[in-house]
């Protein structure tokens, strides 16, 4: 069989301290890694005086990371620059907030280009490589420059915008060029998939020889959506531990004769999070008769600090909290309590059960997993409702939930009254459907299904399979 490689700008492996401190993405990476054997290869969090390509490898519960420095320069340029304040902010249709930098495009390239060099020597010839996201869109290019005739997979976590917001961003055909060095191009959603399709076929002069298959730059590529999940089992275990049945304990006793709302998000302009603060202000201003039966609680730990944009929704969210604090509390009570700390999975697992009501509302999101986690979470026989936003990836298999536009606190308001209302057999109804396609479409069928569709091609180069 062959061996498999993921790389990824940051890497989780599995820690002494076990997997619940570890994300989902995480977890599910290190169990295919453990089933394929192969590595994990990626950026160390590190940084080093002068880049030198010198590898960290260590083997941990079953799996192999290779870890590399970056210099302070690349960090700034590729990682703070060209995929934090280009890429990510564009894919999220932000396009004011969307810098355009050639220092920064050239600090990606070269990023790129290190990373390659570096991976190139512990590759062997029939190894499947399995690429992750925005940070890493020409690692296929450097490789193949490198003689690298492997099959090589992409699979882009996050939205795939629409033609005429990609075609904003400056050197736009040279990004897409890069992605056709690719075997397997795969997306979280059809949508996104579609977007992809669109571009190639109006601005690349490409061609679809087959509904998953694209021709452009004298080369063909397999395209398809890969709806990526949790770990189910290993999530409902987690629910079982003694920690999470503590912290739900703790919060059922802290909510005792409230309903609890929940959000739980990077700290990130995508997430929607000053139109929810603003949708439950507006909640609580419309409905003083539930104010006192209510407790929000937003868990936000901090991201990407170094960016600007990351600076002014910390502080506007700041703002926001108090004021809803201030306008809203009362000597004995509070409606809102806002928190800024990362928390373990179990512990998250454990509020999320404590929840009547799970908000998810980014204005635009790749997947979210905080929503299929939430449902997971849910006791089936009073179980608490879901409002998602329509943007997030999610709402194209979630569609039980009430799915709200995230950009409207008016929605948002309306939303929450009804999940407050909502009566137990109407809410059994929609959890249970809602929970049954979060078990089927579990991270392990997303990893099995990319994986499988990943070693099917390689018809185009012959010379792997060793
Ligand atoms: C998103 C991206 C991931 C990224 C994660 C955390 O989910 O798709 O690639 O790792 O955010 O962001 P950070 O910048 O801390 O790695």
């Amino acid at each position: 069989m062959s061996r498999l490689i993921v790389v990824s700008n940051r890497v989780s492996p599995p820690n002494a301290a076990g997997e619940e401190t570890v994300g989902g993405l995480a977890m599910a990476l290190a169990s295919a890694l453990r089933e394929y054997s192969g590595l994990w290869f990626g950026w160390s969090g590190k940084t080093t005086p002068q880049f030198t390509g010198a590898l960290d490898i260590q083997t941990v519960e079953g799996v192999t990371t290779a870890l590399v420095d970056l210099e302070e320069a690349d960090l700034d340029e590729y990682y703070n620059g060209y995929a934090n304040k280009t890429l990510w902010p564009l894919f999220h249709y932000r396009i004011d907030l969307t810098a355009y930098d050639r220092i920064y495009g050239e600090g990606y390239s070269r990023v790129n280009r290190r990373f390659a060099e570096t991976l190139a020597p512990l590759v062997k010839p029939d190894d499947l490589i399995w690429v992750h996201d925005y940070h890493l869109i020409p690692l296929a290019r450097e490789l193949r420059a490198l003689g690298l005739k492997n099959r090589i997979g992409f699979f882009l976590h996050i939205p795939w915008p629409a033609h005429q917001v990609f075609t904003t961003l400056p050197g736009h055909k040279r990004l897409v060029e890069a992605m056709f060095e690719y075997d397997l191009v795969g997306f979280q959603t059809e949508e996104y998939a579609q977007a992809f399709e669109d571009y190639v076929l109006s601005e690349a002069g490409g061609q679809q020889p087959a509904t998953d298959r694209l021709h452009a730059f004298g080369r063909t590529l397999r395209v398809g959506a890969f709806p990526i999940g949790i770990d189910a089992p290993k999530f409902a275990q987690m629910l079982r531990s003694p920690r999470a049945r503590r912290m739900r304990d703790l919060m059922t006793a802290a909510t005792v004769f409230r309903y609890l709302v929940v959000g739980v998000d990077r700290l990130d302009y995508s997430k929607g999070l000053e139109e929810r603060f603003i949708g439950y202000e507006r909640f609580l201003a419309d409905n003083p008769h539930l104010r006192r039966e209510v407790l929000m609680l937003q868990i936000a730990p901090v991201s990407r600090e170094k960016v600007e944009a990351y600076q002014e929704i910390r502080q506007r969210l700041d703002a926001l909290s108090g004021r809803i604090n201030g306008e809203y509390a009362d000597v004995d009570w509070n409606p809102f309590r806002y928190v800024n700390k990362n928390y373990r999975r179990d512990e998250l697992a454990g509020i999320y059960a404590a929840a009547r009501v799970g908000l998810v509302t980014p204005l635009r999101d790749g997947m979210n997993l905080v929503a299929k986690e939430f449902v997971a979470a849910q006791n089936p026989e009073d179980p608490g409702v879901l409002i998602l936003s329509r943007f997030a990836g999610a709402a194209r298999q979630m569609g039980e939930a009430l799915l709200v536009n995230p950009n409207s606190p008016e929605e948002i308001a309306e939303a929450l009254k009804r999940a407050i209302g909502m009566d137990k057999p109407e809410r059994i109804r929609r959890w249970r459907a809602l929970f049954n396609k979060v078990e089927r479409e579990d991270v392990t069928a997303w990893r099995d299904a990319f994986v499988g569709a990943l070693a099917g091609t390689g018809a185009r180069r012959t010379a792997l399979a060793g």
